[in-house]
């Protein structure tokens, strides 16, 4: 039984998380919790609700050991943490569409008229669309969920960093995926700190803001 404790209030959420970078290396998260706040995440917006986002969570000793050489630089998050979530977008995303929208007419959601209006517009519209476009959305899309990811991790009492430093180039191979096919986003580590992350600025919403 771990001691992590989950949290209701919404601020408490999101003024309590930061990067935590050395985690409590005894808690493990069960697969079932895991799955739990995967779905959680998964009612993040994405383009026409395709849900390009992909998943390997790395939690075993020899997949974490696959992982460290190619996360040089973030290596205590990778041998600390109960798991680390390497986030991917699917360039194959419009493939997914029949399955998503007649399970949405089955639900009840869209009628079957609505499903085939959009999947005559959309498809050959997505399919046609270059690979840096596809490229641009999926990122767009996985980095909401990634967001969603750690907010609801911080939800059920757990810490998280997300990791930019990790070698894009071999994560997709490394795992099993198609790297044609997979758009590496980032990865995130997932734990119960065993130090706090430190306390960080932000530049004002004067500065970064426009009002017109
Ligand atoms: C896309 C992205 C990549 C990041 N890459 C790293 C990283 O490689 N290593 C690391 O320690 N932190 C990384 N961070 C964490 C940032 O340093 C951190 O979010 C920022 O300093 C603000 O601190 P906070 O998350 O505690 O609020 C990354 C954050 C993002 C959003």
């Amino acid at each position: 039984m771990s001691s992590v404790q989950k949290i209701q209030d919404f601020q408490e959420v999101l003024k309590s998380r930061r990067s935590v970078r050395y985690y409590d290396s005894s808690v493990k998260i069960s697969r079932e919790e895991m799955t739990q706040m995967l779905e959680e995440a998964s009612l993040a917006p994405s383009s026409v609700n395709l849900q390009p986002w992909r998943f390997v969570v790395i939690e075993s000793p020899e997949a974490k050991a696959k992982l460290l050489p190619l996360a040089k630089f973030n290596t205590n998050q990778v041998e600390t943490s109960s798991a680390v979530l390497a986030v991917f977008g699917d360039l194959n995303f419009p493939d997914y569409a029949e399955e998503i929208f007649s399970d949405a007419v089955k639900l009840g959601y869209m009628s079957q008229e609505v499903k085939d209006q959009r999947l005559a517009s959309y498809l050959p519209l997505l399919n046609s669309l270059p690979v840096e476009k596809r490229r641009d959305s999926v990122l767009i899309d996985a980095g909401l969920i990634s967001m969603q990811f750690m907010l609801v991790a911080r939800a059920h009492g757990y810490d998280t960093n997300p990791i930019g430093g990790y070698n894009k180039e071999q994560i997709a191979e490394a795992f099993g995926l198609d790297p044609e096919r997979h758009v590496p986003v980032m990865l995130i580590s997932i734990g119960k700190a065993d130090k706090a992350g430190h306390p960080s600025n932000r530049l004002s919403v004067a500065r970064t803001t426009e009002w017109r």
